[in-house]
């Protein structure tokens, strides 16, 4: 990220984010959200770019994976990287805590934000922690997490803004601060694997850098479950944005559903 800035990919996300239908629950706050991302979408003029069908995906997926944690029970939410994802007021529901674990320059803006909005954040927990340097755990106690409770944590669009040993120490941080029964949903640039991926890859690569930020890992197809089980986890599923599983895609990106292997 470009020192001393916000997350200029965030903003974007917000902007497109905006556009999308979105499930509504009892006692969320869809209205909050939105103008949290009306506000932070001003200026930008997101219309329909070849990333808007992939982030349409991404939201859907992430969010069905949400609500499904929800009614199984689990009441503690992790957003790792969460940027100005609105999904602990969208989704706030009574006993359900959420904790947004961000770089502290993009969280500081955030929070700005919601100030100066007087959207009520009691039901999150809001951790500044870079990843490239943090405590993962101790950010995380800091908040109030509950070690001792299943915690769904969601990394999303945050894995290829890291190094690989980067993403693997945060996602081992977060299996190490979630008991058994813990799950992850993760989204994750991979290795491409045909030409076409390869430019597309090199497309994205040149629009993240020109805001600033830079795309670093990328996983082998091959080795993504040995990849999620050194760093504690046991992957599920794994499909790409148009809901196949990865065995028949050869798409260049994997949304994982993982549960906690220690
Ligand atoms: C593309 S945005 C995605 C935000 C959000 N998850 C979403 O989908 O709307 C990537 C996020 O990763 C965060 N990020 C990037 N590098 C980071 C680091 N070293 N430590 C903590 N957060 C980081 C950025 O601040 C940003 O909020």
């Amino acid at each position: 990220m470009r020192e001393g800035r916000a997350s200029e990919t965030a903003r974007r996300v917000a902007a497109q984010r905006l556009t999308f239908p979105r499930p509504c629950i009892p006692g969320g706050r869809p209205g909050d959200d939105d103008r949290l991302q009306a506000d932070v979408a001003a200026g930008l003029e997101p219309g329909v770019t070849p990333l808007t069908n992939y982030l349409r995906a991404r939201t859907a997926w992430v969010d069905g994976v949400l609500l499904g944690a929800l009614e199984e029970g689990i009441d503690q939410v992790v957003l790792a990287g969460a940027g100005y994802d609105g999904r602990g007021l969208r989704y706030a529901r009574a006993g359900v805590r959420f904790f947004e674990l961000d770089h502290p320059e993009t969280q500081a803006d955030k929070l700005g934000r919601l100030a100066r909005l007087g959207i009520d954040t009691s039901g999150v927990g809001f951790a500044a922690v870079d990843f490239l340097t943090g405590d993962l755990p101790a950010a995380l106690a800091g908040v109030d997490h509950d070690p001792g409770r299943p915690t769904l944590s969601i990394c999303e669009g945050v894995a290829e803004y890291l190094p690989v040993e980067v993403l693997g120490s945060l996602l081992g941080g977060l299996s190490a601060a979630c008991p058994r029964g813990s799950r992850l949903a993760v989204t994750l640039a991979l290795v491409p694997v045909t030409g076409a991926g390869r430019a597309s890859r090199a497309r994205l690569r040149a629009v993240v850098a020109s805001m600033g930020e830079d795309l670093t890992s990328e996983i082998p197809r091959e080795d993504l479950a040995g990849f999620l089980a050194r760093s504690g986890w046991v992957a599920e599923t794994a499909v790409d944005p148009a809901g196949r599983d990865l065995t028949r895609s050869d798409g260049n990106s994997a949304f994982v559903l993982a549960r906690s292997g220690l």
